[in-house]
């Protein structure tokens, strides 16, 4: 820049004080406690970006105890005197920073991070957490259970939507996606399944370490590792897509049949959606206690219990709509949950089942008036992101935008969407652009004024 060969000398001393006051020429500032997402404020840190989670952990079920080291790989995005991490529960034994000891110090959910020389800005660096102790499960604002859930042969990591910092030191927020190696010890004769693929095992001294890769990037709310008994079943999908599913012993038999159609409906799937996003698929199925819900979890979905058709069509939707177009907040749910939703509404107009417009209506005339609670993309509170109008009055915009468009046009737009941000994050006001864009003659402001973001039931189906 040729502006800073001419600094008058007042700049010139200034930057002189500045330098000599701080260790190495650099003067940050802290990165602060959230990205001010409108539902979970405290999710996620400033003033970084991670690029790799390295996770090393140990668990033994008879005593509930994990011990973790965490090494984070991140970019700084601003200078740095400290910045946090978002864990919850646990014991920090120690943390490094570009392998210098560092002070921390823990307050709710914020572990604060000091390095021992403050970060500038653009700068890699990486950070390790030394932790310890029996994980937490987790209560989401909507009263079901996340983050670390005993199990009656194990546990199950989960963290929709902020249950990941019960077993990982994160940056726990969605916007912020990265690539992963997770490795799981445990007690020979158990497993330990995780997202990606399964890189190496090895067992020694009477345990057994599963060590996981992630090449794509993952949002911490999709990570998830699940210890137990498993059986694990290899196959391939579509163009040699590799299909690892493992299923509790007890569920064996009632997931054998649904399990079998996992193939044809990611080719189902790609066929309607574009390219499979990730290197590789299939399932977890454990008990139906143990989760009481099923979790889009990257690669490889969590359900409780065999789970019924429309329940794995939908989960494995997430995986491009989710998983790989992530929500760039919590507030962006409907892209998630609307999307999945029609995913299934789709399957079964496509095999013999009532038509989308008719399951349009089946809603627009029911019974169940909570869908109408408020607007799919302003959920009214965060207790309230995983609810009624979230999944069918989003899946209902979808239905409305194809009724204006038709069928070429509308999937050109969610495979162009998909497309357009394959493996990234993605606003609700992103993709009201992006339709605009790609059909400018037609106007969309109805739509989204009515169905997407207006209070109340549209007078008009
Ligand atoms: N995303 C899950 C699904 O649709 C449902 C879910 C589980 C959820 N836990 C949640 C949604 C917490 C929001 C918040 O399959
Ligand atoms: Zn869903």
């Amino acid at each position: 820049m040729s502006r800073s060969v001419r600094l008058v000398p007042a700049v010139v001393a200034l930057l002189a004080l500045t330098a000599t006051a701080c260790d190495g020429g650099v003067h940050g500032t802290p990165g602060g406690s959230g990205v001010r997402d409108p539902y979970f404020p405290k999710a996620g840190n400033g003033g970084y970006d991670v690029g790799h989670y390295g996770l090393a952990l140990d668990y033994t079920p008879a005593t509930r105890r994990l011990t973790g080291t965490a090494v984070i790989t991140a970019r700084a995005t601003q200078n740095l005197s400290a910045f946090d991490l978002d864990l919850a529960g646990l014991h920090v034994d120690a943390v490094t920073v570009e392998g210098r000891k560092a002070r921390f110090n823990r307050a709710g959910q914020e572990l604060t991070v000091r390095p021992h020389d403050d970060l500038r800005k653009g700068e890699t660096f990486s950070t390790t957490v030394r932790y310890s102790g029996v994980p937490h499960t987790l209560t989401d604002p909507d009263g079901s259970k996340e983050g670390w859930l005993p199990t009656a042969d194990g546990a199950l990591g989960l963290g929709e939507p902020v249950g990941s910092m019960a077993w990982f030191p994160s940056d726990d927020h969605p916007f912020d996606k990265a690539s992963y190696d997770i490795t799981l010890t445990v007690p020979e004769g158990l497993q330990a399944v995780s997202n990606g693929e399964l890189a190496d095992q090895s067992t020694r001294g009477g345990r057994t370490a599963f060590h996981w890769h992630v090449a794509q990037p993952m949002a911490t709310y999709l990570a998830t590792v699940a210890v137990g008994r498993f059986g694990l079943i290899r196959g391939t999908g579509p163009h040699g897509l590799p299909i690892l599913t493992a299923v509790d012993p007890t569920q064996a038999k009632a997931s054998e049949k649904v399990l079998a159609q996992l193939p044809a409906v990611i080719k189902w799937e790609e066929t309607n959606f574009g390219p499979y996003p990730f290197s590789s698929t299939g399932a977890i199925v454990d008990r139906p206690d143990d989760s009481g819900y099923a979790l889009e979890t990257q690669n490889r979905p969590v359900f409780p219990g065999a789970p019924d058709t429309g329940t794995l069509v939908h989960e494995l939707a997430h995986q491009w709509y989710g998983d790989s177009v992530t929500p760039k907040s919590w507030q962006d749910m409907w892209l998630n949950e609307g999307f999945a939703t029609y995913a299934e509404w789709l399957w079964w107009e496509d095999h013999g089942g009532e038509s989308c417009r008719q399951t349009f209506m089946d809603y627009y005339n029911g019974k169940d008036k909570t869908i109408w609670a408020f607007p799919p993309a302003k959920p009214s509170s965060a207790a309230h992101i995983s609810d009624g109008p979230v999944y069918q009055r989003g899946a209902m915009v979808l239905q409305k935008i194809r009724e204006k468009v038709g069928d070429d046009t509308f999937y050109a737009i969610i495979q162009g969407w998909a497309a357009a941000h394959r493996h990234g994050s993605a606003s609700t006001a992103d993709f009201t652009a992006y339709v605009q864009k790609k059909v400018p003659h037609q106007d969309f402001s109805e739509i989204w004024k009515d169905w997407l973001y207006g209070d109340g039931k549209p007078a008009r189906p």
